[in-house]
């Protein structure tokens, strides 16, 4: 088997590693191809069983890549204009708390890129599989990353400038969540600020996600077909599209549920003001959240600016 590093040597050397390389992704600095490649070969390895992600980080980036043209997590537009001050700034340092793979260090990126600078970042994951990602793709950019493989609540670094998290606060039990708010409070300098997306419910009781099985083998039956015309052989393109639809047709949620009173307050407690939510369709949520019924009444995407006091 190859070890860690010898795929991080492929990432950079610029091979493409799945069977085709026309495939373009939506963010042009981010070669998602390798790095999905890199995940759906090392996930099994590094996720940790006690976590059950494996399906999920094996292969999401392949959903990003095959299913939704590479695209970045909801709320490009947002962070871009809620990140713009810091990356004017004479410092950019931005803890991006939580990620799936690279995508939303990709999107914070993209942001500072739009004022023509660059951020200095920390990455925190509890998953050795996205960390690796993250430090390839930082790698792979030449830019400096402090990546921290530990629970989101453990952070530990220089003080940081602006926070961006994108689906996380609300898969996190409530213990959980003030936890990791308090350290967001630790980390962030007076005035700094968080800038995050997160599904945000209507009652704290509405926190179960039933899932659509016959959406869930629709979907399964989409990325298959587009796996097998990206050029996988006809099992790997069904083990990925199982692989997939196993996460899919998981619920993640916790309970309460997270809504605005509730994060308004968890916030309050940590000494962080939340200065604007702004409501967006549930729609605008991808990846394990995307196949639910019922959601369109009881949950929206919220954007979420909070400043430390
Ligand atoms: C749903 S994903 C983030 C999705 C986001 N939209 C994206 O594109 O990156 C949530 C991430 O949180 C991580 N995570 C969950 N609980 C954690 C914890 N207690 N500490 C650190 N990371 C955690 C998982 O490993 C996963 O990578």
């Amino acid at each position: 088997m190859r070890s860690p590093t010898s795929c991080c040597r492929a990432v950079r050397c610029g091979n493409s590693l799945l069977p085709t390389d026309n495939m373009q992704p939506a963010c042009p600095f981010e070669p998602l191809d390798r790095l999905a490649r890199f995940s759906w070969d090392w996930a099994p390895a590094l996720c940790d069983t006690a976590h059950g992600c494996a399906d999920y980080h094996r292969s999401w980036s392949l959903v990003r890549l095959l299913e939704l043209g590479g695209a970045l997590p909801a709320g490009q537009p947002f962070f871009t204009r809620e990140l713009a001050e810091v990356a004017r700034g004479s410092s950019r340092r931005v803890l991006v708390a939580g990620g799936a793979d690279t995508g939303l260090t990709a999107m914070t990126i993209a942001a500072f890129r739009a004022q023509g600078s660059e951020p200095e970042l920390v990455f925190v994951d509890r998953c050795r599989t996205t960390a690796r990602q993250n430090e390839l793709f930082a790698g792979h950019l030449r830019l400096p990353i402090d990546v921290q493989v530990c629970d989101a609540a453990a952070v530990d670094c220089a003080p940081v400038d602006a926070i961006v998290a994108h689906s996380f606060l609300h898969l996190l039990p409530h213990a959980k969540r003030e936890e990791v708010i308090a350290a967001w409070s630790r980390v962030l300098k007076p005035g700094g600020r968080v800038v995050m997306s997160c599904a945000v419910s209507h009652a704290e009781s509405d926190w179960v996600r039933a899932k659509d099985l016959a959406q869930v083998e629709q979907r399964r039956l989409g990325l298959q077909q587009r796996a097998g015309q990206a050029g996988f052989e006809p099992p790997v393109a069904a083990e990925i599209a199982a692989t997939a639809a196993r996460f899919w047709a998981t619920s993640p949620g916790q309970a309460p549920a997270l809504t605005q009173a509730n994060l308004r307050a968890s916030f309050a407690r940590a000494g962080i003001e939340v200065r604007h939510i702004g409501l967006q369709g549930v729609e605008e949520v991808r990846g394990p959240l995307a196949i639910t019924t019922r959601e369109t009444s009881k949950r929206e995407r919220a954007e979420v600016v909070a400043v430390r006091l």
